[in-house]
């Protein structure tokens, strides 16, 4: 197969630039810019909207078809077929776990998911009203205390061990996260209880009763977590990245993403769409929300709607969608409001020119919050519920880059400040 280039043609110079042009398994070629710094060029890409920033085998994602991947398998058979631990497992190590090895990760996550007592003495520094996300991202940031000494980035079983503490932990520390805000005790994980299950215990269990979780709330929350579990170089999971380039502690590295994914045009939507449907309150008060969301002299979004990549429906949205009719229908709260609202906005806005021309579509943000809400989950912790299914996505992406060969991320600038001066 003929070499494929490209040639870049500068008014300076007669010579064209030859630059290799790369294919991946599916989706665009990317033109290799790596030679222009030798000649003093670079290319500018805010927002790196054009940019490819690394080669990736865990997730591919066709926006102009909604389709999305992990390791191969279509999100819409996961969430059908794999647990959220099959889907760890999966991006972890590249395959669908055996019986055998579901078993064994199930048993490994398990005797994970207890953090160290001192842990606990941090959220007595904590506001009691402080943000979720605000706790969490300090918690996480401080599991790199007890874990630094004897980790070695570099050795292949220590960031597996280290994946698998994180994504044990995540949940455990969440609902802490919870409980510190509402003024109950921390609930200790429970060895006989599957990861959702045990984490609706530790975010509802009273030490006063004895565990009791619905299952169709913990299979719900089971694929809630599995349709965040990783979504390619996203703005936090390339937040993990670029952190973890400088060779930094993978658990501080993991509260980057955490403080990355926190704001509204990120994960914070999902918080931020809940806030939005109470701000529109009646259906007859959508149509002037979109009206807003149109006017270009009005900073107000549609929140929940639009993607970077997905120029058509997010399929985790779809998959969303019909969770929500499955858990409102079975509270008995089919007709929440809120629903009814979201499901309405949803409709006009995607008969509106406006976001048609511009192909915007609910994205996974726009029905999460609702069965959050309906679970019992109060809003300022549905980025918390984000960050815990992202935790496998941005650990994996973590592993990948560390297992061969990296450089410390640095990008250049176009510098639009003053030449050289003397002081007075
Ligand atoms: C997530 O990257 C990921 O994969 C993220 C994520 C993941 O799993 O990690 O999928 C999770 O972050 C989902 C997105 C959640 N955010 C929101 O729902 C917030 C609302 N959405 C927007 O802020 C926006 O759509 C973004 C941030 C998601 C994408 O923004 P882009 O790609 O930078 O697009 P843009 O801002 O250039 O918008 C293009 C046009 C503009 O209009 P024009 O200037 O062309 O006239 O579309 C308009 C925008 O004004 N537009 C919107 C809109 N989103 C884009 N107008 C109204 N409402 C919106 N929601």
């Amino acid at each position: 197969m003929t070499k494929k280039t490209a040639e870049l043609h500068l008014s300076d110079t007669t010579t064209p630039l030859d630059l290799p042009v790369i294919s991946g398994t599916v989706g665009p070629d990317v033109v290799d810019v790596r030679s222009l710094v030798s000649k003093g060029i670079f290319t500018f890409d805010p927002g790196f909207v054009s940019t490819a920033s690394c080669e990736s085998e865990i997730t591919y994602i066709d926006g102009d078809n909604g389709i999305l991947l992990h390791r191969g398998y279509p999100i819409e058979q996961l969430a059908e077929k794999a647990s959220f631990l099959d889907t760890c497992f999966l991006l972890l190590n590249g395959e669908l776990p055996t019986r055998q090895e579901k078993a064994d990760f199930e048993n490994t996550i398990r005797y994970h998911t207890m953090v160290d007592q001192q842990i606990h003495e941090f959220f007595k520094g904590f506001p009691r009203n402080a943000h979720p996300m605000a706790m969490l991202c300090g918690a996480v940031g401080g599991l790199s205390a007890f874990y630094h000494e004897n980790l070695d980035i570099e050795d292949a079983d220590h960031r597996k061990q280290a994946a698998h503490r994180i994504i044990a932990k995540m949940p455990t520390l969440a609902a802490m996260v919870y409980k510190h805000g509402v003024g109950q005790p921390f609930m200790y994980p429970q060895n006989d209880m599957g990861f959702s299950a045990n984490f609706l215990h530790m975010m509802f269990g009273t030490p006063c009763e004895p565990p009791k979780v619905s299952k169709t709330l913990s299979k719900a929350m089971d694929v809630i977590f599995t349709l965040h579990a990783d979504h390619e170089q996203n703005a936090s999971t390339s937040t993990v990245r670029l952190a973890g380039s400088s060779g930094a502690n993978p658990y501080a590295c993991i509260a980057s993403g955490i403080a990355a994914l926190w704001g509204p045009s990120h994960g914070g939507a999902n918080e931020a769409v809940l806030e939005m449907l109470y701000e529109i309150n009646d259906e007859k008060n959508i149509s002037n929300f979109i009206l807003k969301a149109k006017d270009k002299d009005d900073p107000f979004r549609l929140m929940g709607f639009g993607h970077r990549v997905y120029k058509n429906f997010d399929p985790r949205a779809t998959v969303m969608r019909k969770i929500c009719d499955d858990v409102l229908e079975e509270l008995g709260v089919k007709d929440d409001p809120l629903f009814r609202i979201a499901r309405k906005l949803e409709q006009i806005a995607l008969e509106d020119e406006y976001f048609i021309d511009r192909k915007l579509y609910p994205n996974v943000d726009f029905y999460s919050g609702i069965i959050l809400k309906a679970i019992g989950i109060p809003t300022n912790l549905f980025t918390v519920i984000f960050a815990t299914g992202r935790t496998p996505g941005w650990i994996s992406h973590w592993d990948e880059m560390l297992s061969s060969p990296y450089k410390i991320g640095r990008p250049r600038q176009l510098y639009k400040g003053h030449a050289r001066r003397d002081m007075p």
